[in-house]
């Protein structure tokens, strides 16, 4: 199967007017037409299959917006070549408008004014969703997004939490084949997050709808996204599996092994010893081959282990090693 959407040296330059300040800039401003560009977008290539999720990371400026504003259609490339769903995102607007789906946390899709139903059943007529299918998906999104509470309450009404719930309904009732979410968690609270997470993972398993999602909350990337796309400054800095990130950064796993006394110190070759409590001590695991059960073939059972935990990295250290390499030796690929 062909990809579902492919890039190739993508990349998007904003000319920018240099605007001088004050009154005398303004002047200036008007006779001398300067202007800088910014290489929001430059030379992204990546491919990505039907049925994948796939998170799109970076810090801020770094063009994630840009790019899912050219996937899906609203921004014209200044170079390379984008396909999504065989077409060309701008040149076939309407068309690819009926296949995809997407969520600005940013930016409201849904009537202000009206209740949250109105928006739903004016989507129905835009996109010529059959009326069977309509009920079919409205009921199966009340339920999954918990949302029979406020759907005939006007949006402008609507906690953050709740509007993100119908925003994400409303960017799926025709069925997209794909669904861009640009920042869907922002400023949601932990139980929000969660609802939003679970579903979206539930949509792109049971449904099989392609996810395209770009956040700074590294938990989404987590529980969505196997795979990810790290870009900064306008460039691809890594694209693969968090797996393969964490591993090929080669980060610690971390143990705590727990002893009913202090069995005095133990050195061990499957791990290093970081902190001592006495009755309780922290490894790290360095290699990925080591298992627990190397380490606890090495302690042995002489000196009275009562509990062993075992944490993996967790990604915000993953990321964070991972820029750091980067600022040493430039980015990686898995
Ligand atoms: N319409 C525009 N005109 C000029 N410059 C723009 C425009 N849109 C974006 N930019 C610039 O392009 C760069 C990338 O912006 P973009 O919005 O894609 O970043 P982002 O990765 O989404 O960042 P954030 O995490 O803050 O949302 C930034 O330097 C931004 O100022
Ligand atoms: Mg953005």
């Amino acid at each position: 199967m062909p990809p579902i959407i492919s890039a190739r040296n993508v990349g998007k330059t904003f000319h920018q007017l240099k605007r001088r300040p004050g009154f005398s800039g303004a002047l200036k401003n008007l006779f001398s037409r300067d202007y800088t560009d910014i290489h929001a977008v430059n030379g992204i290539s990546f491919a990505i299959e039907p049925g994948e999720a796939v998170g799109y990371l970076g810090p801020n400026g770094a063009g994630k917006s840009t790019m899912i504003k050219m996937m899906t259609g609203i921004l014209t490339p200044s170079a390379g070549e984008l396909s999504v769903l065989g077409r060309t995102p701008h040149a076939n607007r309407m068309r690819n408008a009926a296949e995809i789906g997407v969520v600005f946390g940013q930016r409201s899709q849904l009537w202000w004014d009206l209740p949250v139903h109105d928006s739903f059943a004016l989507n129905r007529h835009i996109y010529d969703i059959p009326e069977a299918r309509f009920a079919d998906n409205l009921a199966f999104l009340t339920t999954m997004l918990d949302m029979a509470g406020f759907i005939d309450r006007p949006v402008r009404q609507l906690s953050l939490g709740q509007r993100m719930r119908a925003e994400i309904a409303l960017s799926l009732l025709h069925d997209p084949k794909i669904l861009f979410l640009d920042e869907p968690t922002i400023g949601l609270d932990v139980v929000a997050k969660d609802v939003v997470r679970k579903f979206l993972t539930r949509v792109n398993s049971e449904r099989g709808t392609t996810i395209i999602l770009t956040t700074h909350d590294l938990v989404d990337i987590e529980e969505i996204c196997p795979r990810l796309i790290m870009v900064d400054d306008g460039k691809l800095l890594f694209d693969g599996e968090l797996q393969h990130l964490r591993a090929s950064l080669g980060s610690r796993r971390r143990l705590t092994l727990e002893f009913g006394t202090d069995p005095g110190p133990i050195a061990l070759t499957t791990a290093t010893l970081s902190r001592d409590e006495g009755a309780a001590k922290h490894y790290l695991l360095e290699n990925e081959a080591i298992s627990l059960i190397d380490v606890l073939n090495e302690v042995g059972r002489g000196h009275g282990l009562k509990d062993v935990k075992l944490e993996e990295p967790d990604i915000e250290e993953v990321i964070r090693t991972f820029y750091q390499n980067k600022a040493r030796n430039g980015g990686v690929r898995a």
